[in-house]
């Protein structure tokens, strides 16, 4: 099956579950959208979100619901690997080789491609969604556009 219909199962699946719920926090969001998107892709190794956090007037990024074989690392500094820096630029980064992103932090090592789609709420980066994949350049203007729509239809306001 063609990428852009298993998206379209997924914007379909996501608002039908949603539709049956009323004031779902974000957490309960982010959880929800990583696990199907997490069953309807098997090329996918991490399915995540990192959320924007304050400590003594520093940003950061903290690990949040995520879908995964192996243990995500917990804190990543904006402007640093994949994650920091689309939450830095806000802009989605599609990275076809994981080891030529200069600042690429590396979680699990069966990982080969990666793209990191940044949620706004006005104009403030609150969280990323971090997706990774066993495949070398999996990700295209495809899932950007996909990913995009998603974490605009359920997470910005
Ligand atoms: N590779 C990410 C770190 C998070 S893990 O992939 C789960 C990055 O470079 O920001």
């Amino acid at each position: 099956m063609e990428k852009a219909q298993l998206y379209q199962e997924v914007l379909n699946e996501l608002s039908e579950f949603f539709s049956h719920y009323q004031n779902l926090s974000d957490i309960a969001i982010m959880t929800t959208i990583s696990s199907v998107i997490h069953m309807k892709f098997p090329q996918l190794v991490f399915v995540g979100f990192y959320i924007t956090r304050e400590a003594n007037a520093v940003k950061y990024l903290e690990v949040g619901p995520y879908q995964g074989k192996v243990l995500a690392c917990a804190k990543i500094d904006i402007g640093n690997g994949v994650c920091g820096t689309s939450a830095q630029r806000k802009q989605t980064i599609v990275v076809e080789d994981v080891n030529r992103f200069e600042t690429y932090i590396a979680c699990d090592c069966a990982s080969k491609s990666e793209i990191v789609v940044p949620v706004l709420h006005n104009d403030e980066v609150t969280s990323v969604l971090d997706i990774d994949s066993d495949v070398l350049g999996y990700f295209t203007e495809v899932d950007k556009e996909w990913l995009e729509r998603i974490i605009s239809s359920f997470l910005t306001n």
